[in-house]
């Protein structure tokens, strides 16, 4: 698996520091507060269990399954609801916790569905943002990396589903996608 990676961008200890800086900063924004952390899978699994427990809080967590990439290494342009989450959103505080944010469309797509829902509010945290890839206007309230115009995989994020258990965040080697 290693053998398809052309580079590391992010090690396992950059993972861990950034996930205690962000956990600092959502535990002092949400002092008083019981928000839903909405995870996206599945790229943001690893990201969602490493940031929650670096979040001093009243936490409750719920998942949404959602999909816009089909496979391939670039965006359909759609996006699609697969598995919805379970929770009642109305007048709770949302976080949103998402792998990386290129286009948008994901993003706002889910944005757009917690505030149908009522929200009290709606925030996102990613690991990673790839400004150069974005579509629509929409940012994350808090972003691990700022990434360069690559396709990524590991910690969570796949090529064709593979790659995910990557412990790091790496640039798969052009030759595994040409
Ligand atoms: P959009 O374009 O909707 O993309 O902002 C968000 C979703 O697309 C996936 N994505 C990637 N997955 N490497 C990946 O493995 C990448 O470089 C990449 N860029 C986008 C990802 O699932 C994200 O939630
Ligand atoms: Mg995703």
């Amino acid at each position: 698996m290693d053998n398809d990676i052309a580079k590391v961008l992010y090690s396992q200890e950059d993972i861990k520091n950034v996930c205690q800086k962000l956990g600092k900063e959502i535990t002092k924004d949400y002092a008083g507060k019981t928000p839903i952390i909405v995870s996206v899978l599945k790229g943001a699994i690893f990201f969602t269990t490493d940031v929650v427990r670096e979040i001093d809080l009243n936490t409750e967590m719920d998942f949404i399954d959602v999909s816009s990439y089909h496979g391939g290494v670039a965006s359909s342009g759609e996006v699609d609801l697969v598995t919805d989450m379970g929770s009642d959103v109305a007048g709770r505080d949302i976080l949103i916790i998402e792998d990386i944010v290129d286009t948008g469309r994901t993003l706002k797509y889910i944005v757009d569905l917690m505030m149908q829902r009522s929200a009290n509010s709606v925030k996102v945290c990613t690991l990673m943002d790839k400004p150069t890839g974005r579509v629509l206007k929409i940012d994350a309230d808090y972003v691990g990396f700022t990434v360069p115009d690559e396709f990524v995989v590991g910690y969570g994020l796949d090529y064709k589903e593979l790659y995910r258990n990557l412990p790091y965040v790496g640039v798969l080697k052009p030759e595994i996608y040409e």
